[in-house]
């Protein structure tokens, strides 16, 4: 008899039960195989790939220059990290917006490079003929409205989207279009709660958000963020559950002052 216990990985159909059962879908960004090896045993739900690698892991101003070999580098190691999470991974900026050719044939890429599980995309109706020609090839879409960072230049700042009742009704549209599309799930980024909430109340799909209230289907945080690895990053959303940026630091100052003291290492710590 067999003692090893199956893990029941997570699917895009477990995320829709978990909708219908009322329960809260929770997600976090990886990018490295490590890091993604402490989500994936903690029990995360899905693993986002973000291309907000471009900012965390390459110190980029924006999420613009990261390309998609970089993409499916990040994706390749979270995939093999990865037991039981759903990993999905941003299509970035230039690389589905040109033609729906152009953004099947870089979802295929992801796919196949890096053995992620599906994909993600920024905006509403502009993108449906990428949408609609990605999922042909059965690669499941999950989409992105609200404060969407690739279009930055167009709005030209990071402050919360959709507060005029305008903005707010095309938004709306918007998400029921991404669901008549085919995706799986919507991500909604710093938007009003109430909107989230009418946006999570409307659709079948589960509804993630990120600085969007608790009003929706689940939430999603940059890692680096919530650990407080990024100090100087505070949006009014984050929750810190750690401040591991003065924890490493002082650990390297022990260490440094370690070497330099000739403490390290020890007559234990050689051979
Ligand atoms: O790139 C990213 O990390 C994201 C999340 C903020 C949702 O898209």
């Amino acid at each position: 008899m067999s003692v090893h216990k199956e893990i029941k990985k997570i699917t895009t159909h477990t995320l829709q039960e978990m909708k219908r059962a009322g329960e809260k879908i929770a997600m976090l960004t990886a990018y490295d195989y490590t890091m993604a090896k402490i989500i994936d045993s903690a029990g995360i739900d899905v693993i986002l790939v973000g291309d907000s690698a471009s900012n965390v892991m390459a110190g980029h101003e924006t999420t613009l220059p990261i390309t998609l070999d970089q993409m499916i580098y990040h994706a390749g190691s979270v995939v093999r990290a990865v037991n039981r999470a759903l990993v999905v991974v941003d299509l970035p900026f230039g690389s589905y917006q040109a033609n729906s050719k152009e953004a099947l044939n870089s979802a295929i890429r992801i796919m196949k490079e890096s053995g992620a599980h599906s994909v993600k995309l920024e905006g509403g109706r502009e993108v449906k003929d990428s949408i609609e020609r990605i999922l042909t090839a059965g690669i499941p879409v999950m989409g992105h409205l609200g404060l969407t960072p690739q279009s930055i230049y167009k709005f030209g700042t990071y402050t919360v989207r959709a507060k005029e009742s305008m903005e707010a009704e095309q938004l709306l549209e918007d998400a029921q279009l991404l669901e008549q599309y085919g995706c799986f799930a919507l991500v909604l980024e710093k938007i009003p709660a109430k909107l989230a909430q009418r946006v999570a109340e409307k659709l079948h799909i589960p509804v993630i958000g990120i600085g969007a209230g608790s009003g929706v289907d689940g939430q999603v945080l940059v890692s680096h963020d919530m650990l407080g690895m990024t100090h100087e990053f505070s949006p009014r959303f984050l929750r810190r559950y750690a401040s591991l940026y003065e924890t490493m630091g002082n650990s390297f100052k022990q260490y440094i002052n370690d070497v330099k003291s000739l403490s390290f290492p020890n007559e234990k710590e050689q051979y």
